[in-house]
């Protein structure tokens, strides 16, 4: 009898679902919410709503694909937080039901975890996987974290950011050069083509593993202010290198303190997770960081960066081996760490 783990993810604006069968991703169907787009960032009412009219079609279609019968489902996968309340409670609910109507057991997963947990999916069945324990450079819209993965349960953080995320700096500096919502991924494509040494930007100088974006951000923004006072289409004219400056800083300061996380904690293998790991400069550093110190870099496929349903349904079988069980009256939970 194999064993099938139907994820859930519904954390914020992205309707996912998928299907693991004894370890092989068969399915992984994403609804994501383009009602967002005009209002430069994530609107948690509309996003509840978008995910209602999604998860319907969403889970059916999974399970059409992984061509599985549903009463075979071994376990439900949901996801449980942190992400917007509205949001989880959409995915939260319909599992629970799924799960009485289908006598599956439930199984909760915190989002964190699953972007660790990630570099698990497998799309073939050779395919390779993490040994542990390994750091994750975990680096999204919401967090930015390095942390001492010792097994699938066992998460420690060594360092986090005090105050925004590494994607937060993306996405807000891109916002005030005119750039659409999110940002990241436009600076990613724009950097490519400017020069990183044209500005500098201030970097933190915080002690220990904790990472700080908020100084950043004030910097680029009085940079902009100056020099648009001088010229108003400054911004115009080095949209390529102010990406490019802002990129380059950002992975600095990243870097910077992995640097050190290694050094305190020498480990083989070394992953990173969560939207930011998408970028292009990102992922250049980390091959060059980890070859450069002989440790293996574990670099996620650009689809299993965001968020996504493959991962919730990783981190459940891994519970699910494990014989953990979510009970029907557990509430979703907005904030969480890992
Ligand atoms: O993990 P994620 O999908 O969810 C949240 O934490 O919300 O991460 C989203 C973040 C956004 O800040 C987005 O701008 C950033 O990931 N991101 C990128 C790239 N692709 C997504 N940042 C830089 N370069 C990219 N290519």
């Amino acid at each position: 009898m194999s064993e099938i783990i139907l994820g859930i993810e519904s954390s914020c604006d992205d309707t996912s679902a998928a299907v693991i069968r004894d370890g092989v991703l068969l399915s992984n169907v994403i609804a994501s919410q383009s009602v967002h787009e005009n209002y430069g960032g994530v609107v948690p009412e509309l996003a509840s709503r978008a995910h209602q009219q999604n998860i319907v079609p969403v889970v059916s279609e999974a399970i059409r694909l992984a061509g599985i019968d549903k009463n075979d489902i071994s376990a439900i996968a949901f996801t449980r937080g942190p992400g917007l309340l509205g949001s989880l409670l959409v995915g939260t609910s319909f599992a629970k039901g799924l799960s009485i109507a289908l006598r599956a057991p439930l199984i909760d997963v915190n989002h964190l975890h699953g972007h660790v947990l990630s570099h698990f999916i497998k799309e073939k069945p050779e395919d390779e996987t993490p040994s542990f324990p390994f750091i994750c450079l975990l680096i999204s819209g919401g967090n930015s974290q390095i942390v001492l993965v010792k097994s699938p349960f066992e998460m420690e953080i060594l360092g986090q950011t005090i105050d925004d995320a590494a994607g937060e700096a993306f996405d807000k500096c891109a916002k005030v050069m005119g750039l659409p919502y999110p940002g990241g991924p436009h600076i990613d494509r724009l950097a490519a083509e400017g020069d990183p040494s044209a500005f500098k930007f201030s970097k933190p100088n915080i002690p220990g593993l904790d990472y700080s974006f908020s100084g950043l951000k004030t910097s680029f923004l009085y940079t902009l202010r100056d020099n648009l006072k001088k010229d108003p289409e400054f911004i115009e004219k080095n949209r390529a290198d102010l990406a490019a400056s802002l990129q380059k800083t950002i992975i600095d300061i990243l870097l910077s303190k992995l640097e050190k996380a290694v050094s305190q904690h020498p480990v083989k293998e070394l992953a990173i997770g969560g939207g930011v790991s998408a970028n292009s400069g990102v992922r250049k550093a980390i091959e060059e960081f980890c070859r450069d110190k002989g440790i293996r870099a574990w670099i996620p496929p650009r689809k299993f960066t965001t968020d996504n349903a493959a991962m919730v349904a990783i981190a459940g079988m891994f519970a699910y081996r494990d014989g953990q069980r979510a009970s029907l009256d557990l509430p979703p939970y907005a904030r969480v760490t890992i």
